[in-house]
């Protein structure tokens, strides 16, 4: 294993579901080589066909980040997630929280 993606479906079992990317991460050996963007890219559409078998569609996706993560350019480039809050001193330091809401994938 190099890596593991977690997503979490937070809206209950409505028709329009929200997501969250709940954890991503890559050995750090291994970071740059675009790993991180394969999880995204691959699981989602795995995840999207699962809601599509609830009878439920994607609306959005929330992440949150500490700020200085550069993970925020990966969900900015994989997703379109635009940072809406950020919030001081949340766990280690500030934390942004992120959402998609015009979804690329
Ligand atoms: C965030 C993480 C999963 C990215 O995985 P990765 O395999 O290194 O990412 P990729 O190689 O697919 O890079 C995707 C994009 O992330 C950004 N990125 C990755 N490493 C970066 C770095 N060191 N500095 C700046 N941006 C970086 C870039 O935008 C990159 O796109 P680009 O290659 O087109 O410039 C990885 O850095 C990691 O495991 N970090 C520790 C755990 C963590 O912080 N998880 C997120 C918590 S919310």
């Amino acid at each position: 294993m190099v890596g593991y993606i977690l997503w979490a479906q937070k809206s209950g079992f409505r028709d329009q579901a929200v997501l969250e990317l709940d954890q991503i991460t890559v050995l750090p050996a291994l970071h740059g080589q675009g790993i991180g963007r394969a999880l995204i890219d691959q699981s989602l559409p795995q995840v999207k066909s699962e809601l599509a078998q609830q009878g439920s569609t994607l609306k959005h996706i929330i992440v949150n980040t500490r700020a200085d993560n550069h993970a925020q350019q990966l969900y900015r480039d994989a997703l379109g997630a635009e940072v809406v809050a950020t919030i001081s001193d949340l766990y280690s330091a500030d934390e942004v929280f992120i959402v998609a809401r015009s979804l690329l994938l």
